[in-house]
């Protein structure tokens, strides 16, 4: 074997170097002259003669291809039989004048094998022999010829792809053929190498250039693919410059499928080294030229020439040939696009933090239809510094305009509902009381000289606190005017205009959050699923819900229909929810509505039916006075003498509404009528007030004319009690608090 297989060696390097055109000057005419024949031919050997000398020069070399790969293939020979430098000599040396249908039978036949069966610890010594000069070869033509016919329709190259005869219809087919036929051989011999084990320790190549923290983290799968052949054949330069047209562009399916897990391997080297050359030809190169082959409607060259060549391609192939390009695809994106944008977001992200932060501490009411340069002074000096924001023109105003109008509406109906707040509370305590029967005008004139306003109201704003004033409080939770009423039940009236103006708050207005669309466009995913993942955690969304059910069954309370309910909780001595949960399945029809949120619905809703109850009592005891005729005569009397002492001049404010007479008839009035029940002093007023107006009307005689007008007086106040109170939610728990102030809560500082 050793000396035929040195023979054979010979033999090739002879053949190979005829091709030579120097080589031709010296050779004997005859022989030029069938080289000349042999270049001018087709593959097909049956056109020639049996002892042709050209007949003779094919059989060598196939033979001797043959011979070698199948020497390859047995066991033993890189050490017995073949040695790199004088295969690399005979099949190597004067590759640059071969014809590209003996560089493919080459590969196929003599280089794929070597490779494949190469052991892995002398596999480097192979590689660094055959595939530099192959691959300088493979790229010059496939890259050419490829670009050519991608781009002008005509693969060129006449000398490789043989001086053809015939039609140049025919030439250009045959030119295509051959083209294909390479790329297709190039293709497998990439695979091959692919699917090679790593080379041994011995050639280890530390191809990490760079080293990052997450560089350390990864550092076992860094050396497997640095290790890798693929990883070697880089690092030793054996690509002279890496193209997409050594695939052909994806034209072809069945290379296609042969070269795609080079590319998957070129990925994973890429990110495992960081090489930037390699990165750049994976996103600059790689991924569009897949992205053009995946998109078959794109007018592009590629899927041009994947039409004009069709009959040439196997459709089955390529069809199996997308899948692979699209896992292809997926891996770039994952390994270099994703993870990019990914670092690119959290690196951004702390800025991010920072201006959110920076626009929720700004106080800026009065330049809210921002023009940018004031704005610019608004920003902290040390915050301006730390960012580098020098003009308004720097990419982080847009986003800080942007934070700033959302976040305008709700600054506004905060200091708004404040304002409201202090105007309400102003209106039912100041002396003389407004009352009902008042011009409205007055009660603004007034409002607006005791506290001028500034340029963040308007005086719609006052407008509107005298119209919830006369509309809400008063219409509802004063049905008879008395200055002693009005001091008896003044902190409840504020309580409740504090409620309403806040409760019209929290349903109106979005707090200031973060937004996904506050990022660039390519990082805005990363912001959304970010954003996402820490109102999950901040349990914002369980806040959200819990909201939602929590007006869903203060709905429900409002209807009245579990008042009973409502009233053995606020009677029972521990205040639990545990009875009228269980009884009302509450859990099942309100979602795990938390206790806590039940609980303050529960006392809300008590005191109004508390309320409820006493109007009932109260009507109750002044229908029966109709019944009690010596009782009717006594209050005359009183009515009379409170009369007499000016009690019902409500108007009149010189009047001392403390004075002893009144607190002992009133006392007396209680004590006649409510007979002990204990009802809070102003409705005892308001029981006087009713009845002194009601003995004043001339229609109303008899019994049943006055029940009438006292049921007809407490079922409106007991519904307007009860009405109001939707209107009036305003709670102060741990899910509303994060609902109000949501930022410090989703993006913690
Ligand atoms: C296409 O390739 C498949 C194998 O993937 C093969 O079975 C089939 O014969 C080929 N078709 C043509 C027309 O060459
Ligand atoms: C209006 O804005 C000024 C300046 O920010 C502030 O001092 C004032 O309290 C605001 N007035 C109201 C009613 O909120
Ligand atoms: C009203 O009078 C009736 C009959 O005298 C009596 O039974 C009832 O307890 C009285 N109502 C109140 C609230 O005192
Ligand atoms: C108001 O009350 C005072 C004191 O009781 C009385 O002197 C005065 O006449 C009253 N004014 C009117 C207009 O009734």
């Amino acid at each position: 074997m050793p000396t035929i297989i040195h023979l054979v060696l010979e033999l090739l390097r002879s053949v190979h170097a005829l091709w030579k055109d120097d080589t031709m000057v010296t050779l004997p005419e005859v022989l030029a002259e069938e080289i000349r024949k042999l270049k001018l031919q087709d593959t097909d050997l049956s056109e020639f003669k049996e002892n042709d000398i050209a007949h003779w020069l094919q059989l060598i070399r196939e033979r001797g291809y043959n011979l070698l790969g199948l020497c390859a293939a047995i066991e033993g020979p890189f050490c017995e039989l073949l040695d790199s430098s004088s295969v690399s000599d005979a099949i190597i040396e004067d590759l640059g004048c071969m014809e590209s249908r003996h560089v493919s039978k080459l590969i196929d036949l003599v280089i794929i094998p070597l490779m494949k069966y190469c052991p892995s610890k002398r596999l480097g010594e192979w590689i660094l022999k055959l595939l530099p000069p192959l691959f300088i070869y493979c790229e010059d033509i496939l890259c050419g010829a490829w670009f050519n016919l991608l781009n002008k329709g005509r693969a060129g190259y006449p000398y490789y792809f043989g001086y053809l005869r015939g039609s140049q219809r025919s030439a250009k087919k045959l030119e295509e053929c051959l083209l294909l036929d390479l790329t297709r051989k190039v293709s497998k011999l990439l695979g091959v190498l692919a699917s090679s084990k790593p080379i041994g320790a011995l050639t280890c190549v530390d191809l990490q250039s760079v080293s990052t923290a997450k560089a350390a983290s990864s550092r076992d799968s860094k050396r497997a693919s640095s290790n890798s052949v693929i990883g070697y054949t880089l690092h030793n330069d054996c690509f002279g410059m890496l193209n997409m047209n050594l695939f052909g562009s994806w034209v072809d399916g069945e290379a296609t499928r042969d070269a795609v897990p080079f590319c998957r391997a070129l990925v994973q080297v890429a990110v495992a080294t960081q090489n930037s050359k390699l990165r750049r030809f994976i996103l600059h190169d790689m991924l569009p030229a897949t992205i053009k082959r995946l998109c078959t409607d794109l007018p592009c060259a590629v899927q041009r020439t994947i039409k004009k060549l069709s009959c040439q391609l196997n459709s089955s192939k390529s069809q199996k040939a997308s899948k692979d390009l699209w896992i292809l695809c997926q891996e770039i994106y994952a390994v270099h696009i994703q993870n990019q944008f990914e670092d690119e977001f959290q690196r951004y992200l702390p800025t991010y933090i920072d201006i959110l932060y920076e626009v929720d501490a700004m106080d800026c009411p009065e330049y809210g239809c921002s023009r940018s340069s004031t704005l610019l002074e608004k920003l902290r000096p040390e915050f301006r510094l730390k960012h580098g924001i020098n003009s308004f023109r720097d990419r982080h105003m847009w986003t800080i305009n942007d934070m700033i109008k959302r976040k305008l509406p709700a600054e506004y109906s905060k200091r708004r509902s404040r304002q409201m707040d202090k105007w309400l509370c102003k209106l039912i305590s100041s002396k003389p009381y407004f009352k009902h029967s008042d011009e409205r005008q007055s009660a603004m004139t007034w409002l607006m000289e005791d506290s001028p306003l500034d340029a963040n109201l308007s005086e719609l704003d006052v407008q509107d606190a005298v119209d919830i004033f006369y509309n809400t409080i008063l219409f509802y939770l004063e049905p008879q005017f008395h200055p002693l009423i009005r001091e008896g039940q003044k902190d409840f009236l504020i309580k409740v205009a504090h409620q309403f103006v806040f409760a019209e708050e929290t349903n109106s207005c979005k707090p200031l959050e973060p937004e996904s669309r506050d990022f660039p466009g390519h990082l805005q995913p990363y912001a959304s699923s970010y954003i996402h993942t820490m109102k999950l955690q901040s349990k914002y969304f369980t806040a959200q819900e819990q909201f939602r059910r929590h007006q869903e069954f203060d709905r429900y309370l409002a209807s009245g229909e579990l008042d009973d309910d409502v009233y053995k909780f606020s009677s029972s001595q521990d205040k639990s929810v545990l009875q009228f949960v269980e009884k009302n399945n509450v859990k099942s029809r309100f979602g795990n509505l938390d206790d806590k949120l039940i609980k303050l619905s529960l006392e809300d809703r008590a005191q109004i039916v508390d309320t409820i109850r006493q109007v009932d009592i109260y009507s109750e005891n002044l229908k029966n006075i109709t019944a009690d005729d010596k009782l009717k005569v006594c209050l005359q009397n009183l009515v009379h003498e409170l009369k007499e002492e000016g009690f019902f001049n409500v108007d009149n404010d010189s009047i001392d509404w403390e004075k002893t007479c009144f607190v002992s008839l009133i006392d007396e009035f209680k004590e006649l009528v409510f007979k002990g029940h204990g009802c809070p002093r102003y409705v005892a007023i308001q029981g006087i007030m009713e009845y002194w107006i009601i003995s004043q009307r001339s229609d109303i005689n008899g019994q049943v004319a006055f029940e009438k007008v006292i049921e007809g007086v407490c079922h409106t106040w007991k519904k307007n009690i009860a009405e109001l109170w939707m209107d009036t939610r305003y709670y102060e728990e741990s899910c509303y608090d994060l609902l109000r102030n949501p930022l410090k809560k989703i993006l913690p500082k």
